[in-house]
């Protein structure tokens, strides 16, 4: 039987409604969520993250703001701005952009974001919170992993959930979500020994290391389902060609525009072996801002105590 394709970009299109709904109700009692996305210098991946962010803002009603300092800006200075922002009353959340230039001390601002108004779920504030399975923000990216299995049908509780990849992002967080829905977990990561193996014991597989096609066939037991967080461009003709061959669309995007997006996970081995895969485009990504309108809406809430 193939495997059934996940499409991401329709559960983000119920959830963005779901949102727009709440914050028509919201307007009728004269309030107005608000979000400042602060992207530091011109990484275009980011640029396209933020410009993304503003456009789903648009698209409900909730007022953003999108701030640009130059990538030479000093740690102090974007203290100093999120102080601003932590003070604004039109203000419920705040998204700093990752990764932040060199010079800047990511940590220190992220701790710096008042944790009302942490959209993202960085702040360890809301790391704490979430680990104790206390309502507060969840990061954008592993809550809308839970949406996608829940709106899908698909059941956690007593499956064996396996993770590649330990980030604070994406990897920690969406282990303590899963667990939290009763699945039995394991996260894997560079040291860890036969990884293919360890994979193949999963019926929910997530990956989200950052390196392309990484996940092949081996790693997935048969029927499983396979959520891949992984957004790579590659620009590199032979690689593309060992990747996306009998892909045909992918081969022929690449011919056209001179990249293509992959994944984690090898796109023909997903197909070939998964029960539900989600794919790259259109799988994962279009959930984490999603979830971003969501949470931004629930610290509005929250805040204003409506
Ligand atoms: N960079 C990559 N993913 C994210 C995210 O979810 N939030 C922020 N702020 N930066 C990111």
């Amino acid at each position: 039987m193939p495997a059934r394709i996940l499409n991401g970009n329709r559960i983000r299109d119920q959830i963005l409604l779901e949102v727009e709904n709440e914050v028509e109700t919201l307007a009728a009692r004269g309030i107005r969520p608000g979000l400042a996305a602060v992207r530091v210098g011109d990484d275009p991946a980011s640029e396209i993250y933020v410009r993304n962010k503003i456009k789903a803002c648009e698209k409900v009603g909730i007022h953003s703001e999108h701030i640009t300092p130059p990538a030479a800006v000093t740690t102090g200075e974007l203290l100093e701005l999120v102080d601003d922002l932590n003070h604004r009353d039109e203000i419920d959340g705040i998204l700093v952009q990752l990764p932040l230039p060199d010079q800047v001390d990511a940590a220190k601002v992220l701790l710096a974001v008042s944790p009302q108004k942490d959209v993202d779920g960085f702040h360890p504030f809301n790391v704490g919170a979430l680990v104790t399975k206390r309502p507060s923000p969840i990061p954008c990216t592993p809550a809308g992993l839970i949406q996608i299995l829940k709106r899908s049908g698909i059941s956690i509780a007593g499956k064996r959930a396996v993770i590649v990849g330990r980030s604070d992002i994406v990897g920690k967080p969406a282990a303590f979500l899963l667990l939290h829905e009763n699945a039995t977990v394991t996260i894997c990561h560079s040291k860890t020994e036969n990884l293919p193996a360890v994979a193949r014991e999963a019926d929910i597989l997530v990956a989200a290391i950052g390196r392309p096609a990484f996940v092949t066939g081996d790693f997935i037991k048969p029927g499983a389902t396979v959520l891949d967080v992984g957004i790579n461009s590659l620009t590199d003709a032979e690689q593309v060609e060992s990747i996306c061959s009998g892909l045909p669309k992918k081969l022929e995007r690449f011919r056209a525009k001179g990249s293509v997006l992959v994944g984690d996970v090898h796109p023909k081995d997903v197909a070939e072996t998964a029960g539900a895969y989600t794919p790259v485009p259109g799988g994962v990504g279009p959930l984490t801002i999603a979830m971003l309108m969501v949470n931004t809406l629930q610290a509005a809430r929250q805040r204003r105590a409506t």
